[in-house]
């Protein structure tokens, strides 16, 4: 399958299953942002859930946080994103669309959008974040910005969580939370948009333990990429270059995908040293020292973070899914998504409308809902039209109530990938999915 395809079908078939839809859609839409609809959140939350179970819940040096998007405007002061989030734009003098300058079309010298040659103006410095103002009046003292990135709402509640919650250096502040960069150039679905959700982790430690933890997180998130099931000869690791550094960074990998436009980042790993909290410490004039318990030696700690798009990782994750196979002499679409991400969980069909197969269907799924296990009931059309419609969505198991179900108290499972039907009692049903989940 053409790559232009794959993105064109991941599209048509995530709008037409409820996974995403285009933000304000019935005004002609935004092009750069998107809606989540009944499977895309599900989808969305499973892959945050993970995340956050590994690096929270399963870990006793990482702590949880919400903090506000809206914060005091001294933060990007201090965090240098006043000055220094910037982008290089140019702008068409024929059609008048703006750019980023650094487009490998426009370094060609040809307008993307109209197609005029060498008609670009002068590059200028381009502040990614949005400016809003904070109560009544609307004067340059109310200007505050909506988050570029969440990490800074960890560096200012440093102090306040390592004092709460007793933590040692080294350890952790988990986060997950929208953030908003104003793009010159937003594109690829959801890809590249202007709101969208990160899931990051800034790791203090005693300067000098940096490049030693740098390298661990390295692996385990990679790892944690691998353990959802996306296929490792996709995934790669890029080194940035002294000039592909953010102003925070002392060194910086991207965990990126093999997507269907290229290989892209979808996470970053990056040793920001102690600048943050030193610039902190300076725009606050609030000293954001540790102090080590038996030493009593002060030290500002270094950080290195983990910082994953939520949206991103789930593109890599539908990209990474889908398929197109012939089963049986029928084409069909499949999402290959592992049982513990899918939305749906187990679909219930009844055989037929009748010989009490639909009570005892019925029945099965109230018996999953009260478990919490998602399912989906489905009595219409023929039975392999409803499987066809459950793998195109991802749902690893149907179970059909058929006509051996009266006689035997048994239902079959079949199975997504393998196709492979087995007998479980209807009573087994629910401990069977739980089983298989783990
Ligand atoms: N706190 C560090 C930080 O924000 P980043 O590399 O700028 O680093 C981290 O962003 C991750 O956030 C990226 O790897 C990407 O997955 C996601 N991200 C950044 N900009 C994005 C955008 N415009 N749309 C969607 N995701 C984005």
């Amino acid at each position: 399958m053409a790559n232009a395809d794959l993105m064109d079908k991941l599209v048509s078939l995530t709008k037409r299953r409820g996974y995403v839809f285009q933000s304000s859609e019935i005004y002609g839409g935004t092009g750069s942002v998107w809606d989540y609809g009944p499977l895309g959140v599900e989808l969305k939350r499973n892959i945050k859930d993970r995340w956050w179970s590994a690096m929270v819940h399963q870990r006793d040096d990482i702590e949880g946080l919400d903090a506000a998007i809206l914060m005091h405007p001294r933060v990007w002061e201090a965090s240098g994103h006043v000055e220094g989030f910037t982008d290089p734009l140019v702008e068409c003098t024929s059609c008048h669309r703006r750019f980023r300058a650094d487009l490998p079309e426009i370094e060609a010298g040809q307008c993307p959008t109209c197609g005029t040659r060498d008609s670009f103006t002068e590059p200028r410095m381009f502040n990614l974040m949005f400016k809003t103002f904070m109560g009544p009046v609307e004067d340059s003292s109310a200007t505050v910005y909506i988050r570029p990135e969440t990490a800074q709402g960890i560096y200012v509640n440093f102090l306040n969580v390592q004092g709460a919650a007793r933590q040692k250096v080294p350890f952790g502040i988990a986060q997950i939370g929208k953030a908003f960069r104003n793009e010159i150039t937003p594109g690829n679905f959801i890809f590249r948009t202007r709101e969208f959700e990160q899931a990051e982790m800034q790791f203090f430690v005693k300067p000098g333990d940096d490049e030693e933890w740098f390298e661990r997180w390295m692996e385990i998130r990679m790892q944690w990429h691998v353990d959802l099931g996306i296929d490792e000869s996709k995934l790669r690791f890029h080194a940035h270059g002294s000039d592909e550094l953010a102003h925070y960074a002392k060194h910086a990998y991207d965990i990126e995908y093999e997507f269907p436009f290229g290989w892209k980042e979808f996470e970053g790993i990056h040793n920001r040293t102690d600048f943050d909290l030193v610039r902190h410490q300076e725009y606050s004039g609030k000293r954001l020292e540790y102090i080590d318990a038996p030493t009593n030696e002060r030290f500002v700690p270094y950080v290195v973070e983990t910082s994953m798009g939520v949206d991103r990782t789930m593109l890599v994750v539908l990209a990474d899914a889908y398929r197109e196979e012939e089963v049986e002499g029928e084409a069909r679409v499949v999402l290959g998504l592992s049982p513990s991400l899918a939305p749906i969980k187990v679909a219930v069909f009844p055989l037929v409308k009748k010989d009490g197969m639909p009570e005892t269907a019925e029945r099965l799924s109230a018996a999953l809902r009260a478990a919490s296990i998602p399912s989906f009931y489905d009595q219409s059309g023929a039975i392999g039209r409803r499987y066809r419609r459950q793998d195109e969505i991802g749902t690893p198991w149907c179970v059909t109530v058929d006509g051996q179900t009266g006689e035997d108290g048994t239902v079959t499972v079949r199975d997504r990938d393998s196709l492979e039907q087995v007998r479980v009692g209807v009573d087994h049903v629910v401990a069977w999915i739980r089983e298989h989940l783990a």
